[in-house]
Parts: C-alpha cells; structure tokens; sequence
C-alpha cells in the first residue's frame, strides 16, 4: 500500500456503512442517534476515493448493528449505500439499501391538515418517490411535495 494511501482501521464487531452518498454521512450519524457521548467507536471518513462513486462517505460503528428502520431511513439520503455486518473482523452479512418507490410511516407530511397528521384518523404517511436526487416525496393523500431538506428535518 501506498504511503499515500489514508488507512481507516478494520473493526472487530459492528457496522460498516458504506458507498455513503458524498456529503450525507453526517446525516447518517443523525439518524442513528449518535453524539459520541456513549458506545463504541466511530469513524466517519468523507470525500474517500470510490472506484464505483468516485467520492464516498463512509461510517464505521463499533459493538453497534442497525434496526430496519434505520436501514430504510438511510436509504433515503444515500440509496447507493452498502451495509456490512462485522463481527471477529469478518463482514459476515453485506445487505445493499434499496430506496423503495414508495415510502411509508418513516416521514411525516409536512402539511400541518393532512390527514395523515391527523390523530383522530389511523391513517399512516404514505408517499411517492418522484425523484431520487435531490430527494423528493409526494404525499399519497394530499399531494404535497416533500423536499429533501423537508426530509433531513426530520431525522
Ligand atoms: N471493513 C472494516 N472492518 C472489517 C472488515 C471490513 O472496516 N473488519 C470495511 C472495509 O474497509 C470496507 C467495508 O468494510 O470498507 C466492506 O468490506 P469488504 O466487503 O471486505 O470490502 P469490498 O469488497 O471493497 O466491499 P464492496 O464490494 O461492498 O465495495
Ligand atoms: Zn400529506
């Protein structure tokens, strides 16, 4: 390996969230709620050279796995992202996000009367994908366009 070459320690146990989407892996430690104030080890590498992007993020987490819902949010902001289970420095699992095209009870509407804001109605925020970058939601009941910094508020 190249002197030149930046070195990002392997983990032990943990998750390696890969294929980041350039500039979102801040975004990424949002919504896994973490402050550094507690757990593990975190890496954050940004702007890394990608053979297959050609400007990365990246975040390693130690001693930490993700729910679904994390998982899905993250395809959200980074729809190219790879998510790699280690454990004893194996990547035992490699799962890639997948944006859906259709979203449904991660975001709210941000129309304050939709009726999927309402509390008396059971009725879960459903929307369309109509562009995946920027990112851009319509709402299935009242049409309203979520912008992707309408999104990343929300996170
Ligand atoms: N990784 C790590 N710690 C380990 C094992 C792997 O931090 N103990 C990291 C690697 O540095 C890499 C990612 O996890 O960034 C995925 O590892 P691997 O599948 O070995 O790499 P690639 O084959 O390059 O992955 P892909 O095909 O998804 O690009
Ligand atoms: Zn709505």
């Amino acid at each position: 390996m190249s002197k030149k070459t930046l070195r990002v320690s392997k983990i032990k146990d943990g998750t390696v969230i890969d294929h980041i989407t350039r500039g979102r892996a801040l975004d990424v430690i949002k919504i896994l709620g973490i402050d550094g104030r507690s757990g593990g080890v975190v890496t954050i590498a940004m702007n890394v050279p990608s053979k297959k992007l050609g400007v990365k993020d990246m975040v390693k987490i130690e001693g930490r796995e993700l729910n679904p819902e994390e998982v899905d949010k993250i395809a959200l902001i980074s729809p190219r992202a790879t998510i790699n289970i280690i454990r004893n420095y194996r990547v035992v699992e490699k799962q890639k996000v997948k944006l859906p095209s259709i979203v449904q009870g991660i975001i709210k509407c941000i129309k304050p009367t939709c009726i999927s804001n309402s509390k008396k109605e059971p009725v879960k925020p459903k929307f369309y994908v109509v562009s995946e970058n920027p990112l851009r939601l319509r709402c299935h009941y009242c049409n309203s366009i979520l912008e992707e910094e309408d999104i990343l508020k929300q996170f």
